[in-house]
């Protein structure tokens, strides 16, 4: 059977960069604290009201088109990973797909946090390989700053995050040895409230109250030490399963593009599968945490920068709110 491959990535963020030292004027915090803990020194948000996942995700999707080669026409479908859609419904994929001009053009929105990328690439690679669709736009896009609690109350968690799109263009391999080797995902919704956002909650009458808002619930809430526990055991396991499934083992890969939540965590990671520091890719130092957009975003670095080229073997994993967990073998 035919393998899908990623045919080419590209990636977009605000211009707007916010220092570490622009967020302890916001809030008690450090540039020390903030650097330790998670690698991060400076992250992206939107310059002004009224730019949302989709819009960030233009440019990035322009600029895999244009890597890969195809023409917005001879896209066959649209996956959008986004925990931070431009609005509760209908889903930024249609909103993509307007502002990309392509009416008709089916566009899937799913929602996987951190996983959402690997988990969008395994419906392509499913798609591709059943020959429903030639090319697929999937796409991870995110704007994370305009829900953010920068008081005290949220600085555990506000620090960590940035606004950012990566889009990678899925097609047929043209070779035999090259493509998507494994995809596998995994879910666990006992840790569904250790990192969340509650309101606004349609189970709730009203989905959303004064009382809520008062109570700060319509902010992302974490349980920081239990999520870093389960991230730095779910990612090294996810990787050794999915090179298995694609019959290869850790010595085989060149390169890991892991999501990018936290530098300590990626590093614990890298070692817990002996992988030597300089496979591993990092940008979260840049960038902070953009959720489903990270690993396209590392991984148009890499392209960039000469680390992916023909042949190179890479391993992406990603853990995230769900629990989901997911990783992908990718032989370019
Ligand atoms: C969030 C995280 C960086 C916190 O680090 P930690 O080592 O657990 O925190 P520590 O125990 O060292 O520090 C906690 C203290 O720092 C304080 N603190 C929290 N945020 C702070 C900030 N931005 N600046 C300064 N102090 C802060 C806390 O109030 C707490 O103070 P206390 O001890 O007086 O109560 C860490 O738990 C983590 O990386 N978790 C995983 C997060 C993640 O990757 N999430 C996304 C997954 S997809």
């Amino acid at each position: 059977m035919t393998r899908s491959h990623i045919l080419g990535v590209g990636m977009h963020v605000p211009e707007r960069v916010v220092t570490n030292e622009d967020l302890a004027k916001m809030m008690t915090t450090t540039d020390e604290w903030i650097f330790q803990r998670s690698g991060i020194k400076e992250r992206r948000f939107i310059e002004r009201s009224g730019i949302g996942a989709a819009d960030l995700a233009v440019p990035a999707s322009e600029r895999a088109l244009e890597q890969a080669g195809i023409k917005k026409e001879q896209l066959g479908a649209i996956i959008f990973a986004t925990l931070s859609p431009d609005h509760t419904f209908p889903g930024s994929g249609c909103l993509l797909g307007h502002k990309l001009g392509l009416p008709g053009v089916p566009a899937l929105d799913i929602r996987n946090q951190c996983s959402g990328f690997i988990y969008g690439l395994s419906v392509a690679d499913a798609w591709i390989r059943a020959g429903m669709y030639e090319y697929v736009l999937l796409v991870g896009s995110e704007v994370h700053s305009t829900g953010l609690d920068f008081t005290d109350r949220g600085r555990d968690v506000a620090v960590l995050f940035g606004d950012g799109a990566g889009a990678a263009v899925i097609g047929k391999s043209k070779r035999e040895d090259q493509g998507v080797l494994s995809c596998v995902l995994h879910a666990d919704g006992v840790g569904a409230e250790d990192l969340w956002v509650e309101i606004p909650a349609s189970k709730y009458m009203p989905r959303v109250t004064p009382e809520h808002l008062a109570e700060a619930r319509h902010y992302p809430k974490m349980k920081g030490k239990q999520v870093f526990r389960w991230a730095t055991d779910k990612m090294p396991e996810v990787s050794l399963e999915a090179l298995a499934k694609a019959n290869l083992t850790i010595k085989d890969v060149d390169l890991m593009v892991p999501h990018q939540a936290n530098m300590r965590i990626n590093q614990l990671v890298g070692w817990r599968l002996e992988l030597d520091e300089d496979k591993v890719v990092h940008n979260i130092e840049k960038y902070g945490n953009t959720t489903a957009a990270t690993i396209p975003m590392a991984l148009d670095v890499a392209m960039k920068d000469g680390r992916v080229k023909d042949g190179t073997t890479v391993l992406l994993a990603a853990f995230g709110a769900g629990y989901t967990w997911a990783g992908a073998v990718v032989r370019f």
